[in-house]
């Protein structure tokens, strides 16, 4: 099914008189259309598309992207109806230019220069003050917009055929393991979506490191691509996590989203020691994650047998789905070292061990 949105209305409701006075919602009417998307390496196609206000999948080198024009509120709401993502969950906007990150940010914050000189194009998403221009459904309504410049040559030839930064989230419907391959948007999205653009399997393979300029200096929202310790050496000192990261109660997520069950596969995942998981599920068909090490169950993706953690982050979220798909009962996860990409890839294993 393809979404095609008729209209977008603004509804006042509520008691005109103070103390409750009035709130404004958006009322959104579309339709279903059937439809399958075509898969191609035409970019030029893409690009007509994305001007026309749809949606269009696309390469970059972490995980594949649903874009439309970031400055287009109607072409963004099909986002956030295609992949049924809650509307508190704000969105990344990829440019293909350095100068354009001007026309989003308001300004930038003390070490951002030197972090998009060093990390870009590439897994980096810095979170800065926002233009007015933006609008307000990207963000989420924050007062900050995230940006990254994607280091994929064919998400890069398009990003500057356009006249247009595209806002593009995960090609994966919300909750679910991101897809880092044409064919897994396909399975997920392709009666949703016109056209998905075709540039391989992505070569970093998990999402961009997320990091925001708050008082006192940046801290890291999510773990990715970039490697928090390459962060530190050019800002010349520590990013840590803010406080609303991990479960504290009470605290609002920075970035919304954080705290929830994400990367999900719909089998249960758990994440410890094989060897001590194991007992537990006797009798049971197992399936494995492994960073190296081969085990002797009925189904075991071993990442990189060489012990490589950027392999092994290619790698991971296509075992995953190799395995949601295959006849396990259950999904066991090694631990990995919490180092490099070794942060990235037990974040979302623990992500997808969270009960839904
Ligand atoms: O590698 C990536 O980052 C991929 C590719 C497609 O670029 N994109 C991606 O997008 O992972 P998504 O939507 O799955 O994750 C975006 C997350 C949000 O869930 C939120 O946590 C954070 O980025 N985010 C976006 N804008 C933010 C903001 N203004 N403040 C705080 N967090 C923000
Ligand atoms: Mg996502």
């Amino acid at each position: 099914m393809y979404v095609r949105l008729r209209s977008v209305k603004t509804v006042e409701m509520g008691d005109p008189t103070p103390p409750m006075g009035r709130s404004h919602h958006t009322a959104v009417e579309y339709d279903l259309c059937a439809m399958h998307a075509r898969t191609g390496t035409d970019v030029r196609a893409a690009a007509e598309l994305l001007r026309a206000g749809d949606v269009v999948a696309i390469p970059t080198e972490t995980v594949y992207g649903l874009a439309a024009d970031a400055f287009n509120a109607e072409a963004v709401l099909k986002i956030f109806t295609t992949k049924q993502r809650p509307s508190f969950d704000p969105l990344i906007v990829h440019i293909g230019r350095m100068d354009d990150v001007a026309r989003l940010a308001k300004e930038l914050p003390p070490g951002a220069q030197g972090l998009m000189e060093a990390f870009w194009p590439g897994p980096l998403t810095l979170v800065l003050p926002k233009r007015p221009e933006v609008p307000d459904i990207v963000t989420s309504g924050l007062d900050t917009v995230g940006v990254r410049m994607p280091a994929h040559p064919m998400a890069l030839a398009l990003l500057n055929q356009l006249e247009f930064p595209l806002a593009a989230p995960s090609a994966n419907p919300f909750g679910y393991v991101s897809p880092t391959t044409a064919q897994h948007v396909a399975d997920q999205l392709g009666d949703r979506i016109p056209y998905i653009l075709d540039g391989g399997a992505c070569n970093v393979g998990v999402e961009s490191t997320i990091i925001g300029w708050e008082t006192g200096g940046w801290k890291l929202y999510r773990p990715g691509g970039v490697p928090v310790e390459a962060i530190e050496s050019i800002l010349g000192r520590t990013v840590f996590a803010p406080l609303s990261f991990g479960e504290e109660q009470g605290v609002r997520a920075k970035a919304p989203g954080m705290l929830e069950s994400h990367y999900a596969p719909r089998k249960p995942v758990h994440v410890g020691s094989i060897d001590a998981l194991l007992p537990a599920h006797n009798g049971k068909r197992i399936g494995v994650i492994s960073f190296s090490t081969p085990y002797p169950v009925y189904r075991c993706e071993v990442l990189s047998p060489a012990g490589d953690l950027d392999q092994a982050a290619q790698k991971l979220f296509a075992a995953l789905r190799a395995l949601d798909v295959s006849d396990c009962d259950i999904i066991l996860a090694e631990r990995f070292p919490d180092e490099g990409l070794g942060r990235a890839i037990s974040d979302r294993l623990k992500r997808a061990a969270v009960k839904r």
